[in-house]
């Protein structure tokens, strides 16, 4: 498949666009900086300089998919977590791109409950999500809790609502579950919750998401 990862130079995009490359996918590594075209042709994918702030049409021409696992780390959640994200699903309708794969995190179904200062942060994610949802796109909302730097393990918690206080994910993990659901139809039209588990990442997205 030919797959548009948004935020491909990023912690956990790094690994997606690694993961996709070596199932044989086509990925094309959206970078908004041109030094890091050399990190992404390493990883196996095939860069392309944008912007989610500006102009993504050139980014998603000839795609059939999109990862989105780009984020703003507080700079600018307005625009990039939110209208980066509304934007390219806007240029994913306009391109008639059949897959849409979300990294959104836990919380983001209820923002003011969060921690004061991730507020603005999970609005932003909650509306980006709610387009998604609202889009012609066959999409997965993958939310993940803290993530860490740990090596991946293979094995998640999967469920609808999980409780943030039972762990972390490795940023490997969160990728391999973002390339999984891509490939896995049980993930249409689903939004989820994941954190570190002992279940293997097929099985636990192949079946209903209890908590
Ligand atoms: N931290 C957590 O515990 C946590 C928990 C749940 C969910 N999440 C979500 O997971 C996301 C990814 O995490 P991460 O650790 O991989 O983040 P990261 O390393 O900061 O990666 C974010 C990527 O997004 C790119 N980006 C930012 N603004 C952009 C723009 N305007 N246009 C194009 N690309 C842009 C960055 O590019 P540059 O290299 O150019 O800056 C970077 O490659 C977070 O942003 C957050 O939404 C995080």
């Amino acid at each position: 498949m030919r797959v548009l990862v948004a935020g491909s130079h990023g912690q956990v995009g790094q690994h997606v666009t690694r993961f996709l490359a070596e199932r044989g996918h086509d990925a094309r590594g959206m970078v908004r900086d041109e030094d890091q075209t050399e990190d992404i042709e390493a990883l196996g994918g095939d860069p392309v300089v944008a912007d989610l702030t500006a102009d993504v049409s050139h980014a998603i021409e000839g795609s059939e998919a999109v990862v989105f696992a780009a984020g703003s780390g507080g700079e600018d959640v307005w625009g990039v977590d939110r209208d980066g994200a509304v934007r390219l699903v806007e240029a994913a309708e306009e391109e008639g791109v059949e897959r849409f794969v979300m990294l959104s995190s836990m919380g983001a179904d209820a923002p003011e409950d969060g921690p004061e200062p991730l507020r603005e942060y999970l609005r932003a994610k909650a509306d980006a999500d709610e387009r998604l949802r609202e889009s012609d796109l066959t999409y997965t909302i993958v939310r993940p809790g803290e993530l860490t730097n740990e090596d991946g393990t293979g094995r998640v918690h999967v469920g609808e609502h999980l409780d943030a206080r039972d762990g972390d994910i490795p940023r490997e993990d969160v990728a391999r579950v973002l390339v999984t659901a891509l490939e896995m139809e049980s993930t249409h039209g689903r939004t989820f919750e994941v954190l570190s588990g002992d279940e293997p990442v097929e099985s636990a997205l192949d079946r209903p998401f209890g908590e």
